[in-house]
């Protein structure tokens, strides 16, 4: 199988195969009839050049202060005020070093939430540090399903793991014959930033493979309500699952997520990880969001965010503006004959929206919207008929 080109770390840019070049995976691709040339593009030492600066583009870089953010999919400004009152009440701990017992009682209230076992969770300052320890697993070649979150590949890519990237063609729906059967790790993201599409747990389930380890970032699984596709609550051998407290809580400047999975794995992970990893502050939030109170909030929160994206969707339409349907996350991805003139000039207008073409498998004409309330969109609304659509 011709899939596989590691390369040195150092590197700026990285080449993917040239077309002649068509790997086990790109013809399973068209056996299947998945779509153009470009269903599954495999990395190797080819032509295709992978741009680093795109992979590691994000949306808060395209938000300037006092703009209308719907470029970042962070809920809100910051954390509701019975969370800050927590996090104050714990500032007087900050003169000792985090204790065992309290990252106990945080993991123990994750575990609970998901119906796990402490030993199956493994806390993280964010979901990001949980991509940053993937390379531990050492992979002989790691398949990443696109369009998606590229710091999985990035982080990857740094630590000179050999990749294959799978481009899923619209509608992106997933398909696990497109994986390289020689992939012993694959990261796919659940409901999927950037396309908003929710692929079916079975349908994961079905990327399962023996010495396979499949990694899914639920990062926005908590936006959808009841989280019917999730496999948070599967304690299974070989599945991954990495969450973040990110979006829903507004917590992006304190870095808090975690993985859930077998202690076998989650002790590969944290190998060689600094001591006290996770701040008191961190720690606190953490077991705040997880209990019971918390969990039903953001329950309410998701229903409310399901109810702003359907409103949201046709006020976007009645302009005549394509959005990928159907759509689960908290976010859009939306299609315009000129992404770029036109994020530009919302720019000028104050309102920021997140280019797509850095997504690999989107082009120029994608954009990602964060889904916000009704009074949000209409000052969207009105921005969009200022520059004319
Ligand atoms: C899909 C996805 N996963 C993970 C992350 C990173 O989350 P965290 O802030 O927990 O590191 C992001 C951030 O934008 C994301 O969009």
């Amino acid at each position: 199988m011709s899939v596989v080109g590691g390369e040195s770390p150092g590197r700026g840019r990285d080449v993917e195969p040239a077309s002649g070049d068509v790997s086990e995976s790109v013809l399973a691709a068209r056996r299947t009839g998945g779509g153009a040339a470009r269903t599954c593009d495999v990395a190797n030492e080819g032509s295709i050049e992978v741009d680093r600066v795109k992979l590691r583009h994000h949306g808060d870089v395209d938000v300037r202060p006092g703009m209308l953010d719907f470029a970042v999919n962070v809920q809100g400004s910051g954390p509701p005020e019975w969370l800050r009152e927590r996090l104050a009440a714990r500032l007087g701990a900050l003169g000792s070093y985090p204790g065992e017992a309290e990252e106990f009682a945080a993991r123990s209230v994750v575990a609970a939430r998901h119906g796990r076992a402490p030993e199956e969770v493994l806390l993280l300052a964010g979901a990001a540090e949980g991509f940053a320890m993937l390379p531990r697993l050492s992979p002989g070649l790691a398949a990443v399903i696109h369009p998606s979150f590229t710091e999985p590949e990035l982080a990857l890519r740094e630590a000179g793991t050999p990749l294959a990237r799978v481009v899923l063609p619209d509608p992106y729906v997933l398909d696990p014959a497109l994986v390289p059967e020689a992939a012993d790790l694959v990261v796919l993201g659940n409901p999927t930033n950037p396309t908003s599409v929710l692929h079916p747990a079975e349908t994961i389930l079905a990327l399962r493979r023996p010495d396979r380890v499949v990694v899914v970032d639920e990062a926005f699984a908590d936006a959808v309500p009841d989280e019917p596709e999730s496999l948070a609550a599967q304690s299974l051998p070989d599945v991954l699952v990495l969450r973040s407290l990110t979006k829903t809580w507004a917590l992006a400047g304190l870095r808090c997520g975690y993985f859930l999975g077998p202690a076998p794995l989650l002790e590969r992970l944290r190998h060689g990880r600094a001591h006290w990893p996770l701040g008191a502050l961190q720690l606190e939030a953490i077991a705040a969001t997880g209990d019971p109170a918390a969990v039903a909030e953001s329950r309410s929160r998701a229903v409310r965010i399901a109810a702003d994206r359907a409103a949201m969707i046709s006020r976007l339409r009645e302009l005549g503006i394509a959005v990928h349907e159907p759509a689960h996350g908290p976010f859009l991805l939306i299609r315009v004959p000129d992404a770029e003139l036109l994020r530009k000039r919302l720019a000028e207008l104050g309102v920021a929206v997140r280019r797509g073409d850095t997504f690999p498998g989107l082009d120029p004409g994608h954009l990602r919207l964060a889904v916000r309330a009704p009074a949000e969109v209409d000052r969207l609304i009105a921005a969009l008929h200022e520059v004319g659509l």
